[in-house]
């Protein structure tokens, strides 16, 4: 039986590759490490000679992408002695700052849209201890403020302007770079505050520099047309989408995620929230995966793009599935159309409605 070390987060593992000092205390969850999923049923019926892959990083230890970010954000406000943090959020990213401040036994404020965050990601602020404000109004104005407050109280800013969640989230490219033994030809992702392309694009443009790799990806990211400030070349004053994850009108990390798509050659595009959902629901159905909404968006865009032929066949595309669907299990109930039978307790009746279904 061949042991092998525990693994412990992307800090310990990514140690070369990131701004932390030998002493740095760390506080990590085991974050990382995420599975890259081939997509067997959904590609076959594609009919297309491609290779897609998904980085399922809904099996972080909160549930998304953000932990990768925050092991780095949390650790440096740490040790730089600061007692609280605070960010905005959608809802992940309050997941994940009230997780890491409780590991590591800090205050995390969190301002959330009231009413549009999915039910999973308010049960963990709250259950992690998280000093919770709902705002009236939407992830933008919750920004704005945060960034105000800042200035004005002894506070650390845990959104992805905070450089060392970039800095973490970039491991995921490493990660993928690691288990093709190259770079993909495509990266497919969702696109809201900007902070995750950016972090990609600084990974794998990390790797090719130092020349571990030959090559960096198209960076290809994906909006909901209700919040697709990207798409119209301005910030948006109403973002609306079922996607609010991704509910977003006025992106921080504006001029990096243009970077990244110039640079790399790739492009952006929108999905309608229909889209969307159909897409997370073939994902679910076809290949036993269940991310959120938002996250299905990578994989409507790389099946559209790969359809449409501006992915040529031969391609290696990879797609980020940014959280997991048991955030949002509310949407994922309302669109299930599949059978649930109410039968008595017997034999009879559970033998009976099994045989209508095999007919
Ligand atoms: N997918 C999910 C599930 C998200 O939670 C987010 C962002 C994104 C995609 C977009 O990533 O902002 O780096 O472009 N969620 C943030 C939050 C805004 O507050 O949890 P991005």
């Amino acid at each position: 039986m061949p042991f092998r070390p525990r693994y412990t987060g992307v800090i310990d593992r990514y140690r070369d590759f990131l701004p932390i000092h030998e002493d740095t205390r760390i506080i990590s969850l085991g974050e990382g490490n995420t599975p890259l999923i081939r997509l067997h049923n959904i590609q076959r019926e594609l009919g297309k000679e491609v290779n897609i892959y998904v980085k399922y990083e809904g099996l972080n230890p909160t549930g998304s992408f953000k932990d990768r970010g925050m092991t780095m954000a949390i650790t440096q406000t740490v040790n730089a002695g600061n007692q609280a943090v605070i960010c905005a959020s959608t809802g992940n990213t309050s997941a994940s700052a009230a997780a890491y401040a409780a590991r590591a036994g800090i205050t995390a404020f969190v301002l959330i849209p009231d009413g549009k965050i999915a039910q999973g990601k308010l049960a963990q602020a709250m259950m992690h201890g998280a000093i919770i404000f709902q705002i009236q109004g939407n992830f933008d104005d919750g920004m704005r403020l945060v960034k105000e407050v800042a200035s004005h109280a002894p506070v650390e800013i845990v959104n992805s302007i905070n450089p060392f969640r970039l800095q973490g989230q970039k491991t995921a490219a490493f990660e993928i770079i690691e288990e093709l033994g190259r770079a993909p030809d495509y990266h497919c992702l969702p696109l809201g505050n900007a902070g995750n392309i950016s972090a990609y694009w600084l990974g794998y443009t990390q790797f090719y520099q130092i020349g571990i790799v030959t090559t960096r990806p198209r960076m290809c990211a994906y909006q909901a047309s209700g919040a697709a400030p990207f798409l119209r070349g301005h910030p948006v004053e109403n973002p609306e989408t079922i996607a609010t994850a991704i509910r977003i009108g006025n992106p921080q990390s504006w001029d990096k995620a243009w970077a990244a798509q110039r640079e790399s050659g790739g492009w952006f595009d929108e999905f309608s929230d229909e889209e969307i959902l159909a897409t997370q629901k073939l994902l679910a159905e076809r290949e036993g995966i269940f991310c959120e909404p938002a996250s299905a968006i990578a994989v409507a865009g790389a099946l559209r793009d790969v359809k449409s032929g501006k992915i040529p066949e031969g391609s290696t595309i990879t797609c980020t599935l940014t959280g997991h669907g048991l955030k949002d299990p509310d949407t994922a109930i309302r669109q299930s159309t599949g059978p649930v039978i109410k039968v008595k307790a017997t034999l009879e009746e559970v033998k009976g409605a099994i045989l209508d279904h095999l007919v």
